[in-house]
């Protein structure tokens, strides 16, 4: 019998890791045993895509080579950038994501699983030039060149989306952004993209699952839906009385609580400190001043604290890049995650496949259409 508190699988353990480890005591966040602190104080998103798909982290002469590798593979084919221009400009960039990958394995197929490595790049690599591509195109008519000299994906993606190239602290808030939203255990995503992976399907549709679970907003479609409320409100007063109205009204309010975190996400104090850093830079202080209000009202409310996605939403306003986007960066940087978790799964695969509790109709006896009531 499932009880309430096991719905949505809750506390369900689904199958082993050693990718990383969400809460666990003695833990906290880590990818490969490396804490989430120093990983976002000391390394590049590049050194920790390379840790979650080796299981180590690099030596300089192999981040060098991994990031000159990432930057070779920019490029899209003009059949992908044909799709890109017929889709709607009013796509979901979640959307047009979805769709490029999907694309990409048509043109790029995996015709065997050694690929693995090299379409994983290939896609880390891509799906920053995917969606700045789609955009220009439908914003504005250009063609835009998709690659650049940028030697990381923050900076790249940031100079395709404005044109030009980033201050050094921008995107290393991007940076750090990205390494925080990179791997996260057993979330739904992920463990979505393992199903695919367990039925022998190619990364390609592993990597497709993960866009679709990913962009809902109980998941990654939160920190879009964070700077929608944040953005609602013309001060920290209108703020907390506009929160206070949508608790009454039994609504959930996005960018707060998690499934596994209970007390604090070991995230949001990263995220935070360049969110003030750079709502005060950009004079977007109400922004910061709002978002602190609402994370006192839902302690005090409610005890629940923000997660990673509630403060991220900020840092990617202030870095100007259209709210609709924020969820396709998750994209972009969770595609290491999802696929090391693919690599995992290959490794020792058996079809992911639980059973049910039956609650439907007894046995029944089959009436012929024609002699139906
Ligand atoms: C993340 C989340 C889906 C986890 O959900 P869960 O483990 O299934 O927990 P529940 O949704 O059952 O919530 C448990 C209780 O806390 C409340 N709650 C949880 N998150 C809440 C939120 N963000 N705002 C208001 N109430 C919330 C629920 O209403 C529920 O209250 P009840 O027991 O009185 O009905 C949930 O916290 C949520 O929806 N958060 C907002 C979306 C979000 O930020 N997602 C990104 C996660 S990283």
């Amino acid at each position: 019998m499932i009880t309430a508190s096991e719905a949505g699988l809750a506390g369900v353990v689904a199958g082993k890791t050693g990718i990383s480890t969400v809460g666990k005591k003695g833990f906290g966040l880590t990818y490969r045993g490396y804490s989430i602190e120093d990983l976002s104080e000391h390394a590049s998103f590049e050194e920790v895509a390379w840790l979650l798909l080796h299981g180590e982290l690099p030596m300089y002469e192999q981040l060098v080579a991994f990031s000159e590798e990432l930057q070779s593979r920019r490029s899209l084919p003009d059949r992908l950038k044909q799709v890109l221009e017929i889709l709607p400009r009013t796509a979901h960039p979640m959307d047009v994501l979805r769709t490029g990958c999907s694309m990409l394995g048509c043109i790029e197929p995996e015709e065997s699983p050694e690929q693995q490595y090299e379409i994983a790049m290939r896609l880390l690599a891509s799906f920053p030039s995917m969606l700045c591509y789609w955009h220009h195109y439908h914003q504005s008519g250009d063609r835009i060149d998709v690659e650049t000299d940028d030697d990381n994906l923050a900076g790249h993606f940031l100079h395709l989306l404005h044109g030009k190239p980033a201050a050094e602290h921008l995107c290393r808030a991007l940076d750090v952004a990205l390494i925080l939203y990179a791997e996260h255990e057993y979330n739904a995503s992920t463990f979505a993209a393992r199903i695919t992976a367990s039925t022998m399907s190619d990364l390609y549709s592993a990597i497709t699952t993960g866009i679709g679970t990913l962009r809902g907003p109980l998941h990654g479609g939160a920190n879009e839906a964070s700077m929608e409320l944040v953005e609602a409100f013309v001060n920290a007063d209108a703020a907390e009385q506009g929160v206070m109205n949508q608790l009454a009204a039994k609504k959930k309010i996005m960018g707060f609580g998690h499934r596994v975190y209970k007390k604090f996400d070991p995230r949001s104090d990263v995220i935070k400190r360049w969110s003030q850093t750079l709502c005060e830079e950009t004079a977007l202080t109400p922004l910061y001043e709002i978002s602190e209000r609402i994370e006192a009202v839902m302690r005090r409310e409610k005890g629940l604290f923000p997660n990673l996605d509630f403060y991220a939403a900020t840092v990617f306003h202030c870095l100007g890049i259209p709210t609709s986007m924020f969820t396709p960066l998750f994209v972009f940087s969770r595609t290491a995650g999802w696929s090391a978790h693919v690599f995992e799964q290959r490794g020792n695969n058996r079809l992911i496949r639980p059973a049910a509790e039956y609650n439907g109709p007894g046995p029944r006896v089959f009436v012929p259409i024609n002699e139906r009531a």
